[in-house]
């Protein structure tokens, strides 16, 4: 039994490690981001690939996006769906953000 809480407890201080490495992928979907972009398709949101193209060479301004201090470039009359989510990002650490940037313009 011993063995097994201590399995237990390695196993959850991987996953918290794991989760301050920065890691985009990880944010996007634990930040819900996923529920409106797909990689591909226009959802409710723009597709990380239509983002990915708007933001090619401009890291910078994505990450001031997020931050709240630049409009918005791909869908600015949806903007208003988008905004209440900036709450999320405008909380996240400089390298929390830059995982986050670097994940979707992957794409
Ligand atoms: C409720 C749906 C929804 C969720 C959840 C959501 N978004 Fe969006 N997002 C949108 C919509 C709609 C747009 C298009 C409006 C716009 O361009 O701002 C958008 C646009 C964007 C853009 C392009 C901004 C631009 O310059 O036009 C980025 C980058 C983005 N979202 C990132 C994120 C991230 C990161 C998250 C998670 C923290 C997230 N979104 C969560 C709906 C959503």
């Amino acid at each position: 039994m011993k063995k097994v809480i201590a399995t237990a407890v390695l196993g959850f201080a991987v996953t918290v490690s794991g989760a301050m490495a920065a890691d985009g992928e990880a944010l996007f979907k634990s930040n819900g981001c996923a529920a409106c972009h797909q990689a591909n398709v226009k959802t409710v949101g723009p597709s990380l690939k239509e983002i990915a193209q708007a933001y090619k060479g401009k890291e910078g301004d994505m990450i001031k996006f997020l931050k709240g201090e630049a409009k918005p470039i791909v869908d600015p009359a949806k903007f208003g769906i988008m905004k209440p989510q900036l709450n999320k990002t405008k909380n996240m650490s400089e390298e929390e953000l830059k995982a986050l940037v670097e994940f979707m313009l992957k794409h």
